[in-house]
């Protein structure tokens, strides 16, 4: 299993890029299913679940090259023929993205088998709310030996309300709908910028699509797709989590090929922070000089503080002057990082969704267990501060979602060493 081995101390200098967004290109890659036409996706990230969803399309018929070439990350996407509709365990059990399948099949083919995901790090993460919208567009479901089978002769439109704000929730749906016989409208819909990447690469396939990025989506579901050609978004996590490793280490960092607008609610927490951040076109020149002050942060969706930057902010106010109160409300069981940033000397109490950091806590270096894929980033950011040399185990977890990120991280001066490299001698997926 890999691992990385991370000396701390560095400030990180230099410009840093952003890749295109995990969260964006899944919904993509799965909206190729809704089009007999090829469809080109290009700034797809070079990340393992990409890898997994590759596989999910193959085993369903599909054709999919990922060509990685250096510049454009260009993937072409072919499910002319669908031969076999479903999602299968062994794949969906590593992605519960695969669920993000379910509306775009259903929606072509009439039927859709697919596994249900099984529990998850992060808490039961269940999708109750993807069925009850299939179910109100007609959709017949069952469930049978672990896997949901939808089928319908065609989808109908509907009023869907969203109980909760669901982000793969409302792109599985809208990609149902847009096939669907009338019209859709979704209410409490998911504003992030995942869903409005989504829409726009749908209504490039002739979708009839109002409102993605606000909280009502309405949909006129047309009878057939074309393909198209779409660039992913930049990653704003990835970016995130670049930014404050900048502040973390207090370094000069550029951060490029982002898009600082969907990450304004990172930028003022760590400006709150005493963190000097100017945005300059698609970068962000992130500066500090080590000196952070706490502040208090809670998870909400888009556009408040992301979920997906909360362990990464974890690291960071372990070195901030102060406490900071960080509140998760999104997911339940989402401080699994906590335990290892112990194991590193911070000052971490927890009390259900709420965990108080003191701050300036000096962390040393220790051997620790990546968890998910964000609680892995927050370990690297700590090992970059710590005192001497950290081991970070199952690193698999971050290259999830992280595309190569301590070769970027080492072009920018951190001491990041990976032990038994995967990927030299084929191409990181
Ligand atoms: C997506 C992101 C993930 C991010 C999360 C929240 C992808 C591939 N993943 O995950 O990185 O952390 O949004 O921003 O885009 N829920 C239900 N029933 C459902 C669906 C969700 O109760 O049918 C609950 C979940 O348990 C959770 C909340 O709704 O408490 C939000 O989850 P959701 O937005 O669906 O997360 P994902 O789309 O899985």
């Amino acid at each position: 299993m890999e691992k990385f081995v991370i000396r701390g101390g560095n400030p990180l200098l230099g410009s840093i890029r952003v890749s295109g967004a995990k969260n964006s290109a899944l919904p993509c890659m799965a909206a190729a299913i809704l089009t007999e036409d090829e469809v080109i996706l290009e700034n797809i990230p070079q990340v393992r679940d990409i890898e997994t969803e590759r596989k999910l399309l193959v085993s369903m018929g599909a054709e999919v090259e990922l060509g990685y070439g250096r510049a454009q990350h260009r993937t072409s996407i072919s499910c002319r023929v669908l031969s076999d509709p479903v999602a299968k365990y062994e794949i969906v059990k590593t992605m519960r993205a695969s669920s993000l399948v379910l509306g775009p099949l259903i929606a072509r083919t009439g039927l859709a088998r697919v596994a249900m995901p099984g529990g998850c790090a992060i808490g039961g993460r269940p999708i109750d709310l993807h069925i009850k919208g299939l179910e109100a567009m007609g959709a017949n479901i069952t469930q049978e030996h672990g896997y949901l089978e939808a089928r319908t002769e065609r989808l109908k439109g509907a009023h869907i309300l969203f109980d909760k704000i669901t982000v793969t929730g409302t792109e599985d749906l809208l990609m149902a709908a847009v096939l669907a016989d009338g019209e859709t409208v979704m209410e409490n819909c998911a504003r992030e910028p995942e869903v409005t990447d989504l829409a726009a690469m749908l209504v490039s396939m002739g979708a009839k699509i109002e409102g993605a990025g606000s909280s009502v989506i309405r949909v006129h579901g047309v009878d057939k797709l074309h393909g198209t050609r779409h660039r992913i978004n930049p990653d704003r996590i990835e970016a995130g989590t670049f930014l404050v490793a900048g502040a973390i280490t207090g370094g000069d960092l550029r951060v490029t090929q982002c898009n600082p607008a969907h990450l304004s609610s990172v930028v003022a927490k760590l400006q709150e922070c005493g963190v000097r951040l100017d945005i300059e076109g698609d970068s962000i020149r992130v500066r500090s000089e080590g000196n952070l002050r706490s502040a208090d942060i809670s998870t909400e969706e888009y556009p408040g503080f992301p979920t997906d930057m909360q362990a990464q902010y974890m690291a960071l106010a372990t070195q901030a002057d102060g406490t900071s109160v960080v509140v998760e409300n999104i997911f339940e069981n989402r401080f699994m990082h906590v335990q290892e940033l112990a194991r590193m000397g911070a000052n971490i109490k927890v009390d259900g969704r709420t965990a108080t950091i003191r701050g300036k806590s000096p962390l040393s270096s220790a051997a620790v267990m990546c968890s998910d894929l964000r609680a892995s980033a927050s370990l690297v950011l700590a090992a970059m501060v710590a005192e001497g040399e950290t081991i970070l185990d199952r690193v698999y977890h971050i290259d999830r979602g992280y595309e190569r990120i301590e070769e970027k991280l080492r072009s920018v001066g951190a001491e990041v060493r990976r032990l038994g490299n995967i990927f030299a001698s084929k191409p990181a997926v």
